[in-house]
């Protein structure tokens, strides 16, 4: 096979057919997708009330950090303007609206729409949100944007979106244990679905990934390790709420996180070590001298980042979030 090595534009536009033609092994035809009113009760429905009623006595049960979780969740979720139009900036890919990748950023928005949409509508109807507040901190978001450190390189933002789609798995799905564990079976349907879809999104990005190793190793590598070094930021690293300055609720979104074990710190090594895995880091071919460094750094660097989370400390104080009532 004659290896189209040279330039990041070579490489994605050996990417983009892949693009095309598997799309649809990682993303679902809309006529066999699930909607968020199906989980949700019906307005025009007698039993509407009923449900509602049904809805609020479940969520009554649910942690304050479990809400807190749950807003920050949405809220990260309904800043899908801010990824989309990053994903559309992205250097080397072809801007065509027919083109693999066009195509694949806006059938991969049009499912993740789905996610905020129905998180926020399960909240609202919870009784337990101050919408206004939680909003507020929606808009600021979408405003502040983020600063994630791939800049406009192709493979520095498919590893970004490889590790934060596992990301988003590992938390919504935990996030589903744990309204289970609670008695809230619809919800732990609802972030169930959520979490399904990002593991098809994750498979997707990674499979990105594992082709551009195949024929341009070297550059991938050195992406990869430029990544880590800088550290994976989760994109809602800005958030705030009104009244505080930029990124400053974050911290309590994360503390609250991590005091459920919805996503820790060791959830970040194992994360990485399911890439390095993936990608088979340790027997890639074809590297020159720093992309061996790279990957010597990349392969010591699960043990390293274990020993650190072993000693952090989670805050035990709750924080008062002004979305959440009472
Ligand atoms: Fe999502
Ligand atoms: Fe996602």
């Amino acid at each position: 096979m004659e290896l189209p090595v040279g330039s990041r534009k070579e490489v994605m536009s050996y990417l983009e057919p892949f693009m095309v033609n598997e799309m649809a092994d990682y993303l679902k035809p809309v006529e066999e997708m699930w909607q968020p009113a199906d989980f949700l009760p019906d307005a025009s429905k007698e039993t509407f009330f009923d449900e509602v009623r049904d809805l609020q006595g479940n969520a009554k049960e649910l942690s304050y950090d479990l809400m807190a979780v749950l807003v920050g969740d949405t809220i990260t979720e309904e800043a899908l303007p801010t990824y989309e139009s990053w994903l559309t900036m992205v250097n080397d890919v072809s801007r065509s609206e027919q083109g693999g990748w066009m195509k694949w950023v806006r059938a991969w928005t049009a499912e993740e729409n789905r996610h905020g949409d129905l998180l926020n509508k399960y909240l609202y109807l919870t009784g337990r949100i101050n919408m206004r507040a939680m909003e507020a901190s929606t808009q600021y978001l979408i405003q502040d944007g983020f600063d994630i450190g791939t800049g406009y390189d192709p493979y520095r933002n498919f590893i970004y979106t490889s590790f934060q789609e596992l990301a988003t798995n590992v938390s919504h799905r935990r996030v589903a244990m744990l309204a289970k564990n609670s008695g809230d079976k619809q919800l732990s349907k609802m972030c169930g679905v959520i979490a399904a879809d990002e593991a098809r999104h994750a498979k997707a990005y990674k499979a990105f990934i594992s082709k551009a190793f195949e024929v341009d190793a070297n550059e991938v590598m050195l992406a990869f390790e430029d990544m880590m070094r800088k550290k994976i930021v989760m994109p809602a690293h800005f958030l705030r709420e009104m009244g505080t300055n930029i990124g400053q609720t974050f911290g309590h979104f994360t503390d609250a996180a991590q005091r459920l074990g919805v996503y820790t710190a060791l959830d970040y090594v194992d994360i990485l070590k399911d890439l390095l895995a993936d990608w088979k880091i340790d027997s890639v071919q074809d590297l020159d001298g720093a992309g061996e460094k790279a990957r010597e750094y990349l392969l010591a660097l699960p043990n390293r980042l274990a020993r650190i989370a072993e000693r952090i400390k989670v805050p035990q104080m709750e924080y008062k979030f002004s979305w959440i009532i009472g």
